[in-house]
């Protein structure tokens, strides 16, 4: 009679031969190995549900032996499929050298208007102002007839505006051509006090050259308050610089015209390039312009539903590509929109 330990020993002997010999670099191959063996169906669950017959005193050395057959299974399993996975790898990835460095990642710089426009607005939140924003596409009451301009304004022609429709509810569709339309719509929403910063896109009809360019950026500023004056305007902007261009920057008023604001005024700065002395970008005159400005005029805020007698205010706005001409000498507006990267590059700064 053949003993049930006879019988899984020459079953032990048969299949570490076949393990033995077993080899493959075959994902699939393996799999099929492991199921056969190691499965929960597997060769070796059977032979250990066997050894539950076998006597007790034949366990003891059985036992050892199956374990050995075991292990013996698994660490087959374990070196085979590391060369399987490792080859696998290498097939997927057959053109790449591992062993050359990698690429790395550029961080991307932020665009010199949006450094320029970010300042600015820091300046003036200092000061309480904080930032409105409004659609680039207006209409005729909001661009030009609330901000008082006559009918038959120049501004209005064809030459400066793009018009887009004739005859909406509130005037002809056009692109904004200032964001003074969005101090017109602030206004409208609310009561003063009002103190506010409007960046934004603007567009004019202008044949495209290294000064000028069918559309740029602008912030406009608006204080109305009760006794707002004049003073207070000046003294504004007078931070304003001081903060941008360092201390010991002048200013100067010459008396100008805005159909919003009476008076008007343009502000020049002492030449940041030559410090007064005369330079290419200031026309050797030491000065360079840098906004308009003025008091809010009342038939404006009374357009808007505020009362003129009681309330007055001032009004500013600046080219954001004017300023950044200042500060990082681009001579040529179009370099702003072209996208170039060598150009965009420069501006690398660590504030992300
Ligand atoms: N809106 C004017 C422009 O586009 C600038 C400005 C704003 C002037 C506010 C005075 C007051 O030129």
């Amino acid at each position: 009679m053949l003993y049930i330990w006879q019988m899984l020993q020459d079953q032990i002997t048969q299949y570490t031969a076949e393990i033995n010999a077993f080899d493959t670099t075959s994902a699939d191959e393996l799999e099929q190995f492991r199921i056969r063996f190691l499965g929960t169906k597997g060769i070796i669950k059977d032979i250990f549900d066997e050894f539950k017959a076998v006597s007790p005193e034949e366990k003891r050395t059985l036992g050892k032996v199956l374990n050995e057959f075991k292990q013996l299974a698994e660490a087959k399993y374990q070196a085979l499929n590391e060369i399987t996975a490792n080859s696998q790898l290498k097939a997927e990835n057959s053109d790449v050298d591992l062993t050359l460095p990698g690429e790395g990642f550029e961080i991307g710089a932020r665009h010199p208007l949006a450094l320029v426009r970010r300042e600015i607005i820091e300046i003036f939140n200092k000061l309480g102002f904080s930032v409105a924003e409004g659609p680039e596409i207006e209409d005729d009451w909001h661009n030009f007839s609330a901000l008082n301009f006559p009918e038959e304004h120049p501004a209005r022609d064809m030459q400066d505006t793009f018009f887009i429709k004739k005859g909406g509810e509130k005037g002809d569709i056009a692109l904004r051509t200032h964001t003074s339309s969005v101090q017109v719509r602030m206004m409208e929403a609310g009561q003063p006090p009002f103190r506010a910063l409007m960046p934004g896109r603007v567009y004019r009809n202008e044949a495209i050259s290294a000064r000028a360019h069918c559309f740029f950026h602008q912030v406009e500023g608006l204080y109305v308050d009760e006794n707002v004056s004049f003073a207070d305007l000046k003294q504004t902007l007078f931070y304003f610089v001081q903060e941008l261009y360092g201390e010991g920057t002048k200013v100067r008023f010459r008396p100008s015209y805005f159909p919003f604001t009476e008076p008007s005024a343009e502000m020049d700065i002492s030449c940041t390039i030559c410090k007064g002395d005369g330079c290419q970008m200031c026309k050797h005159s030491g000065w360079v312009e840098i906004l308009g400005c003025g008091m809010v005029d009342p038939n404006v805020l009374e357009n808007c539903g505020i009362d003129s007698k009681k309330y007055s205010g001032f009004a500013f706005g600046m080219g954001i590509e004017r300023i950044a001409n200042l500060k990082f000498e681009i001579k040529d507006l179009r370099l702003f929109s072209e996208n170039d990267v060598r150009f965009l590059k420069q501006y690398k700064t660590a504030i992300i």
